[in-house]
């Protein structure tokens, strides 16, 4: 192989930033989409002709040109979840609460499944962060703040998602990529992509651990995390990438950076792309800016500065994974086995992520045993998030940053259509509507009930952007392209990497929303019973809504499945979820994480 090929088998470029000619011409390794980066009208179909054109401009033997053929990599984190009418399962913090890596593990074939039926071959998952503050943006996207048990999911996840547990990868797998190495989740105050100060002994105990489990799996990718440990960054650390990770833990897979990982390593771009290149990084997630990149290594190269031998480890690598793929005897996306499948979205595929809801659900408080509702009730539905899919799934879902509302998650069912199919006499209350809850009027319609059940909680966020702390810029993020003509362009979809701020400075849900406590109060006055549920990605501080409720349940990020909550309120399945993190008593101050702690991981009441 030339210098050239080398280099480009070691690029990473966003898709609407390198066309197939370019893929030909350069011999880029691979393409990815960032979150809501969709071709077309963003159906399967739309991504099966996309990838069979890189495909075959990688293939390509003209002018002597190497065939190797292209990687293509996508955040499927909780199912194919950047594609219309996926199946989208809870995040993670939800299966963590299920405490069931079974399930988890079937989540992730059919997710490899509906990968597959776009014509994709790796997703960047499971992510094995052992989120330690929940005023972490990406709290949702971790099972547990207990590495024992994120690491009950990662070997089963990864082996799910591979088809195969030896370092290949069955004939209905995925490349499985674990994320974000190292200690990702540990940083101070929980600020994303913020400096993790542990010593080693916690680093390796608490934030390595889950990545034994998914080696062992023979998870073909890692990747590099955007946080620091003890003020040195992730993506230059050749201790933790080369010395443990490659040499003590005997990873022989590639190793690929984030989303522009390798500019926050030294001021001067060619530096840059030299320590990171001999840290041990094998592949480069350079979205835009891919052909700076590769003048950059090259020249490292030329001068000495990167060593050939590290350039041969890098490519051997990448080659390595893409064998293991089977991708040079893989026919084109367009030929393949699952690509198009009619399972992509079915029933059968969508009454397994029903099931996740069910066990994910934690009851939290049950007042005089008001749960599981009588079917026949008269029960008033309102709360902003009774009615929207959109934030049931939370943020990597058809956009980056997530989306609201119920158009653009295309199949399964929001709470209140859950409710209305099992609760003849059931109302939703348009003063329980996003427009209402906005204006924090929360006025509830006329009629004699005799509960009500208000759903509140968060709006979609993903990454710093969701964030608990003073309002600052963050970094750029991903490409925030609606996701094909089909999707309306959303407020999210429009916001610049300048626009993006945290999401709020306290975890007090009614200092975030008073909209939701407005609701609860208009219920209460009506001398209701209020069943509160949460919709979050992670737990807030709720000590009025809790006290004014007279049952509530912790529903995290569900996903597209909502009338799973509806099963379990009215009693088609008990209550058997337990907190995979603990449950702060009030907002915490300064860098530790909360102290004060409601109720303790492992808390969850049950019924019948
Ligand atoms: C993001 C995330 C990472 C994701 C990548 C590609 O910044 O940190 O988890 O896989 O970029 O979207």
């Amino acid at each position: 192989m030339t210098l050239a090929q080398k280099v480009g088998q070691m690029t990473q470029a966003e898709r609407m930033h390198v066309s197939p000619e370019e893929v030909r011409e350069f011999h880029i390794g691979s393409v990815l989409s960032g979150g809501g980066s969709a071709p077309g009208a963003n159906r399967p179909a739309d991504w099966v002709a996309m990838n069979d054109e890189y495909w075959a401009a990688s293939m390509s033997e003209e002018d002597g040109r190497l065939a190797v053929p292209v990687l293509y990599g996508v955040d499927a984190i909780h199912g194919s979840n950047n594609v219309l009418g996926a199946t989208v399962f809870p995040h993670n913090i939800g299966l963590g609460a299920a405490r069931d890596p079974e399930l988890a593990a079937e989540a992730a074939r059919i997710t490899a499944r509906e990968v597959l039926a776009t014509g994709v071959e790796w997703t960047f998952a499971p992510t094995l962060a052992v989120a330690q503050d929940v005023r972490w943006g990406r709290t949702y996207e971790s099972f547990s703040a207990d590495p024992e048990v994120a690491a009950s999911y990662a070997g089963r996840i990864v082996a799910a998602l591979q088809d195969a547990s030896d370092g290949s990868l069955g004939p209905d797998g995925i490349a499985a990529c674990a994320k974000h190495w190292v200690g990702d989740g540990g940083t101070t105050a929980g600020v994303d992509q913020g400096d993790t100060r542990i010593l080693e002994e916690e680093l390796r105990r608490v934030h390595a651990m889950p990545y034994r489990d998914a080696l062992e799996a023979g998870a073909l990718t890692v990747m590099v995390s955007l946080s620091m440990w003890n003020q040195r960054r992730c993506h230059a650390h050749r201790y933790l990438i080369e010395d443990v990770l490659k040499g003590e833990m005997g990873f022989q897979g590639l190793v690929v950076s984030d989303w522009n990982g390798i500019d926050q390593v030294a001021e001067e771009y060619g530096e840059a792309v030299a320590q990171a290149a001999n840290a041990g990084i094998d592949l480069f997630m350079v979205p835009e800016q891919w052909r700076r990149f590769i003048s950059a290594l090259t020249s490292q190269v030329q001068s000495g500065a990167v060593p050939m031998e590290r350039i041969d480890d890098a490519v051997r690598r990448i080659l390595r994974v893409k064998a293991a793929c089977g991708l040079f005897s893989r026919p084109r996306p367009a030929q393949r086995k699952w690509s198009n499948h009619s399972s992509f979205g079915s029933p059968a595929h969508r009454a397994v992520a029903r099931r996740a809801v069910r066990k994910s659900l934690v009851l939290l408080k049950n007042e005089d045993g008001i749960l599981p509702l009588d079917p026949a009730a008269r029960v008033l539905v309102a709360g902003k998030n009774a009615h929207d899919r959109g934030s049931q799934c939370g943020g990597f879902t058809v956009a980056w940053q997530g989306v609201s509302g119920n158009d653009r998650i295309k199949g399964g069912t929001s709470v209140w259509e859950g409710v209305r199919a099992v609760a003849p006499h059931a109302v939703l209350s348009e003063g329980g509507s996003a427009a209402a809850a906005a204006t924090g009027s929360g006025e509830l319609p006329d009629g004699e009930f005799d509960v009500a059940l208000v759903v509140i909680g968060e709006r979609p966020y993903a990454e710093g952007m969701g964030d608990i702390r003073d309002p600052s810029p963050v970094r750029p993020g991903a490409p925030r392209m609606p996701a094909g003509p089909e999707a309306a362009a959303g407020p999210e979809d429009a916001a610049g990497p300048e626009a993006l701020q945290p999401y709020g400075q306290s975890l007090e849900l009614a200092t975030l929303h008073p909209e939701d406590l407005a609701v609860i109060r208009s219920a209460r006055a009506r001398g209701l019973p209020v069943v509160a549920v949460l919709l979050s990605g992670r737990p807030l501080v709720v000590t009025r809504e809790l006290a004014e409720s007279t049952a509530f349940v912790a529903a995290w990020l569900p996903g597209s499945e909502g009338g799973g909550v509806a099963d379990v309120l009215f009693g088609k399945a008990g209550f058997r979820g337990t907190l995979p993190f603990a449950w702060p008593a009030n907002d915490p101050q300064g860098d530790d994480p909360p102290a004060d702690i409601l109720f303790p991981v492992g808390y969850g009441l049950r019924t019948k």
